[in-house]
């Protein structure tokens, strides 16, 4: 039993509303206190004016949002930054040069570590290098890398020159790479040799090969620049590809960082949506800068200099962004970056790291939590883990079961656990508690932050009630934030669609996820009500996996749903229809189909389960009928078919 709950016992339900209040000693040094919730209410503009100031501004600002072209909203408009300057030189300027900004670990158990002053050479010497080749400000570069610190130091390297980054995460296809390659219009890519992965060096500048070369060459890209990982064999093509120690290495590590305006784009993270097509949501500098910094200081509680900070995300999902590069470094944190997986060479390794670095704030997602829970306690219990103070989890609603696992096995019942909500699209942290202000409930992400305005309304908009459990609430943002997305890259009309379209007449953004307020008013964060799954705190669109599918020469129709799974959250499930004539081989047929998908997508995306069916449950209005499908992929007693135009249908999905 933790200590400090006010845990009452009795029946779960009870239990599920117990509350953690954060100890004495943590409120007496935290970052934030209940004060910062006043002062936000009571000017919001001049509160967010406030935390810009943690920034600093080459053109201090007079202006602070500006909404008359909404829904792309202006922040800071008239003042000019450099985000990289932010991140690195200042600090260095401070006098923090050789304060570490980067623990590295390898996988392979190899480590580096970078001070404030080594990332600002290295920066400068890339920023040198891409200038040299020609880059203007407004060029788009992808960048498709495992977690080396070059792969930080290119997002830099980016945003002192103004070039707009896309980073692809390095578990994703070549296809996958190539789309957003043209989307963008990149011209450069940025990768390495290969990454290590579960012990063994796997290829990626193969991948970026596959993507951009051949028959059809991508017609943006003028160079691939390469960093030297595993040291294995690669393809290469002269005049195209060019090494890192080659050209950045050599480079000078002297750059006077140039102003931009707070407007500037800073990069574009494709994500998915409801159609098969990934939207490349657009981030700019100055308030995605502010948001960042404001959060990681305060939902953290981060004390620079002090704190040993660990996110254990991937530079390839918004997370990444902006929890290990723009957030962390902008506060002049210390931090762990680790490039493998949490199970190589054995399952003690992050609690390995923790202890071997001292991590203070550690910040994961809630399936890797339940994996944890999987391989047993004696493992975490095995290791010296009181350096940690605070813990904090993303990416989807966390079950309270693991809530108090983490609460009690990580944090020995002492640290604040912070559940963050937010998407790519609000680019930083927009509900959670504060950790040395809010009695915390297990599963719930509590309430939005000092500065942040949202609601649960129902379908006509109207707010919900609290301890209304059973109607459809919708979680919507009702004033603008400074880290908000600016668009869809070239695709406003979806933009406004896809977000601003629901709650048209309010002017409110859907995010796209269910939510009830309970009796006290905190927030609970039911998933996704679109057809977009989350399998392990990642997005992925059930379109998107069915085109995947029917790309297949045996496919003719499919149906992906995300069912329920211990570990993952969701899990991906395909129901397909063959082509007429095409002989189902069982699972072979099913390993091919599997491998079709990793193909288009990447291994992440594959079908945990594919059915091989005769037809699909559809309406007479011919819409496939989802909620059917899940209740057959969960086991559950089927639902409503009145609507089914052939009752037989289920029968044939249930023999599966
Ligand atoms: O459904 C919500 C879920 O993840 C979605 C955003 O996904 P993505 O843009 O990939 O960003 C993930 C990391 C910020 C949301 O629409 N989600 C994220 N955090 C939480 C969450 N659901 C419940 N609780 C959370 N703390």
């Amino acid at each position: 039993m933790p200590t400090e709950a006010t845990e009452k016992p009795g029946k779960a339900e009870k239990a599920l509303h117990s509350t953690y209040p954060p100890s004495a000693e943590f409120v007496a040094q935290a970052n934030g206190g209940p004060d910062l919730y006043g002062e936000a209410d009571k000017d919001r503009d001049a509160f967010w004016a406030q935390q810009a100031q943690r920034l600093h501004w080459h053109k201090p600002f007079t202006e602070v949002l500006d909404w008359s072209d909404a829904p792309v909203a202006k922040w800071f408009a008239d003042g000019k930054l450099n985000v990289a300057y932010n991140c690195v030189d200042r600090h260095v300027e401070d006098g923090y040069g050789d304060q570490v900004a980067i623990h590295w670990e390898g996988e392979p158990g190899d480590t580096r570590t970078l001070t404030y002053s080594d990332l600002l050479s290295l920066v400068s010497k890339a920023a040198n290098y891409l200038t040299e080749i020609g880059l203007q400000p407004g060029d788009r570069v992808a960048i498709y890398m495992p977690m080396v610190p070059e792969a930080i130091a290119s997002m830099l390297a980016c945003a002192r020159l103004g070039l707009t980054h896309s980073v692809v995460f390095a578990g994703f296809s070549a296809s996958a790479l190539r789309s957003r390659i043209d989307d963008a219009e990149a011209k450069l890519v940025i990768t390495t040799d290969g990454q290590f992965r579960r012990g063994k060096p796997a290829p990626l500048k193969a991948s970026v090969d596959d993507a951009i070369g051949g028959e059809s060459p991508a017609p943006s890209v003028q160079n691939v620049l390469v960093v030297r990982r595993t040291g294995e064999e690669i393809p290469w093509q002269e005049g195209r590809d060019v090494w890192w120690h080659d050209t950045v290495e050599r480079a000078s590590d002297k750059h006077e960082a140039e102003a931009f305006d707070a407007e500037h784009p800073l990069f574009l993270l494709y994500t998915s949506g409801t159609t098969g097509k990934p939207k490349g949501i657009l981030h700019t500098s100055g308030g995605y800068l502010t948001q960042a910094s404001y959060t990681h200081n305060y939902v953290f509680d981060h004390k620079p200099g002090k704190d040993v900070y660990w996110c254990t995300a991937d530079i390839g999902w918004v997370t990444g962004h902006t929890y290990i590069v723009y957030g962390p470094l902008s506060n002049r944190a210390t931090q762990v970056v680790y490039e493998g997986t949490p199970n190589s060479p054995n399952e003690h390794r992050h609690f390995e790291v923790i202890e071997k670095y001292g991590v203070s704030i550690y910040y994961t997602a809630p399936t890797l939590i339940r994996t944890f829970m999987k391989w047993g306690r004696e493992i975490p219990d095995a290791h010296d883990l009181t350096s940690l103070r605070l813990l904090g989890t993303v990416g989807e609603p966390i079950n309270p079961e693991a809530w108090r696992w983490y609460h009690e096995v990580f944090g020995a019942g002492r640290c604040p656990i912070v559940d963050t909500w937010w998407q790519t699209e609000t680019g930083a942290i927009m509900i959670s508690p504060l950790p040395g202000v809010t009695d915390c409930k297990p599963g719930s992400a509590m309430a939005p932050l000092p500065g942040i305005s949202m609601q649960i309304v129902d379908d006509d908009a109207k707010p919900v009630k609290l301890g209304e459990t059973e109607a459809n609430g919708y979680l919507v943002i009702d004033k603008p934030w400074p880290a908000m997305l600016r668009g869809i890259w070239g695709d406003m009309q979806r933009f406004k669609d896809t977000y601003w379209s629901r709650f048209a007449e309010q002017g409110y953004y859907f995010a796209g996820d269910g939510a009830k307020l309970d009796e006290d008013g905190a927030v609970w964060v039911l998933g996704r009500v679109d057809d977009v799954m989350n399998i392990s705190g990642h997005r992925i669109s059930t379109a998107e996996v069915e085109s995947a599918l029917v790309g297949h020469a045996a496919v003719a129709e499919s149906a992906v749903i995300g069912a329920t799974d211990a570990t993952t959250g969701q899990a991906i499930v395909a129901f397909v229809i063959l082509r007429q004539g095409v002989e189902n081989t069982g699972d072979a047929l099913v390993a091919d189909l599997r491998a079709a998908v990793a193909q288009d997508i990447g291994p992440i995306a594959k079908p945990r389960d594919i059915y091989i069916v005769p037809e699909l449950p559809k309406t007479r209005s011919g819409k496939i009928m989802r909620r059917l499908l899940r209740d057959v992929a969960e086991g559950r007693q089927l639902g409503d078919t009145s609507t089914l135009v052939d009752p037989a249908v289920v029968e044939s999905l249930r023999g599966q």
